[in-house]
């Protein structure tokens, strides 16, 4: 019984390590964030033309698969195709968690 226990307790701890990686790292996300801050804001809230995008509590799956689109030029533009090329699969989920994670003008304020 005992056993049993310890394995389910193992398996239930892995679980939670394997979602932490599937979701992205907040604190990396920002630490690879200095470049994208040129354009959409140090906050992720305050880009420098009115028509570049917020990204501050935009959803973690669309942020990570608009960067995705980017980088395979399924969604182009001549702006981010370049940014999206340097970024690995796991920047990008960094990145998507960061921005995420930000409350921007774009979250309902209760
Ligand atoms: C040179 C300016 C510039 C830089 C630097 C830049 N972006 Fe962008 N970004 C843009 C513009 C402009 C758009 C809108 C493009 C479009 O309409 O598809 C955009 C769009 C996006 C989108 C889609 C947002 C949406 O609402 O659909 C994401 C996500 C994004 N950028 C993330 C990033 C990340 C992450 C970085 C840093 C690695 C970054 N950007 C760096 C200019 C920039």
């Amino acid at each position: 019984m005992n056993k049993l226990w310890i394995a389910m307790i193992a398996v239930a701890g892995l679980a939670v390590a394997g979602n932490a990686l599937a979701a992205g790292d907040v604190a990396k996300g920002k630490e690879k964030s200095a470049l994208c801050a040129t354009c959409h804001g140090a906050d992720g809230n305050t880009p420098i033309m009115p028509e570049y995008p917020k990204l501050a509590g935009q959803p973690h799956d669309y942020l990570e698969k608009a960067l995705r689109d980017y980088k395979s030029g399924k969604r182009k533009n001549p702006m981010m195709a370049p940014m999206a090329q340097n970024l690995s699969k796991e920047d990008i989920k960094d990145l998507a968690a960061y921005f995420s994670s930000l409350s921007g003008d774009l979250k309902v304020k209760y």
